[in-house]
């Protein structure tokens, strides 16, 4: 005679399974689940954090317009490529439909391009931008982001404006000759040499005399630039005409330093950030951060959700985003002076 087993006892395994498997790549039944996985190179900076914010709530309002279930899981890479590697496996080992990639070491991407083509998972790279013979590695593989060299370009330009109309209000030691100093990202980032080559470009080209009295990396972090500015104040006592910073957050920790070494919002150096996060606009706002350069993260999260929907519908993306040798989607940088603040407020 068959042994019976109450339904219960049937369903048990498939109960534990689905309690096992993570929220984001798991299989739903019913409507269509579409299962996204998003490795940041490191959740806690304040920028990625924006664009990951950004990707939940388009995710959510991609559902309503569709009908569907998206699962979008983050993952955070804390810095390390070989945690990020091994997040991409478990990505790909759950059945993640389409991989989003913040890259940790941009020259590591052959790797994972590698392991997204083998499993036929699109993978989009966001941010950190691989070097372009990995993209070409596979024909689902593409990056979103915004062009390092235009941000310099613009940043510069804030200064050279300043400059031009007024150059005695910025020059500290009325030397005729602009001093600066350069807080730079992580060494080896796109967005750190382009914007530190081009910011200066953009003046010399334009005949201004600008001496650079130190260059340093903060590796983005506010914390690391208040130590380095603090540095250079002692050293370079009232020298410093120009702060450079390759992002927001290293602008923010030069304006803290400079305001506990006593000076006050109108002896503070010129100082110029990348960004436009929100305490870095409150900041313009005050008249502490002179200007920065909006790096447009909730256009990035939107060109990524465009590209995944051209994977739900199976439609050619070139028809869903705008894309340069089939691979890039660039998204513009704009200036933000306290003359054009209040239409990003
Ligand atoms: C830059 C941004 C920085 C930092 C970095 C991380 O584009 O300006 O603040 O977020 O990306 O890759």
């Amino acid at each position: 005679m068959k042994q019976r087993f109450p339904l219960s006892y049937l369903l048990l395994p498939v109960l534990l399974l689905a309690l096992l498997l993570p929220a984001g790549c798991g299989r739903d039944a019913g409507i269509q689940t579409v299962r996204v996985g998003v490795a940041l190179y490191q959740q806690e900076d304040t920028f990625i954090s924006t664009v990951a914010q950004n990707l939940e709530l388009l995710a959510r309002e991609e559902e309503l317009a569709r009908t569907i279930k998206m699962n979008l899981t983050l993952a955070d890479g804390r810095g390390s490529q070989s945690t990020q590697n091994d997040q991409v496996d478990r990505f790909l080992a759950q059945g993640c439909d389409i991989i989003c990639v913040n890259i940790v070491d941009r020259t590591a991407a052959a790797v994972i391009i590698d392991k997204a083509q083998a499993a036929d998972v699109p993978v989009i790279f966001f941010n950190r931008e691989p070097v372009m013979e990995d993209l070409a590695r596979w024909e689902h593989a593409y990056y979103v982001g915004s062009k390092a060299e235009q941000a310099g370009r613009l940043q510069g330009g804030i200064v050279k404006n300043a400059w031009q109309a007024d150059a005695a209000a910025l020059d500290q030691n009325g030397d005729g000759v602009l001093q600066y100093v350069m807080l730079e990202g992580e060494p080896g980032h796109q967005d750190a040499l382009l914007r530190t080559e081009y910011s200066i470009q953009t003046l010399t080209q334009d005949g201004i005399p600008v001496e650079k009295l130190a260059n340093d990396t903060a590796n983005w972090q506010r914390g690391q630039a208040s130590l380095r500015m603090s540095q250079w104040l002692e050293e370079f006592h009232g020298q410093i005409d120009v702060v450079f910073a390759n992002n927001d957050d290293m602008a923010l920790g030069a304006i803290d330093a400079c305001l506990s070494a006593g000076m006050d919002t109108a002896s503070l150096p010129f100082i110029v950030g990348v960004d436009a996060t929100p305490p870095a606009l409150a900041a313009v706002a005050e008249g502490t951060l002179k200007g920065t350069v909006q790096n447009d993260a909730a256009g990035q999260a939107e060109k990524i959700l465009d590209l995944i929907g051209a994977f739900i519908d199976g439609t050619p993306v070139e028809d869903a985003v705008e894309l340069e040798d089939g691979k890039y989607a660039w998204l513009p940088y704009t200036t933000v002076t306290a003359d054009n603040l209040d239409a990003f407020l």
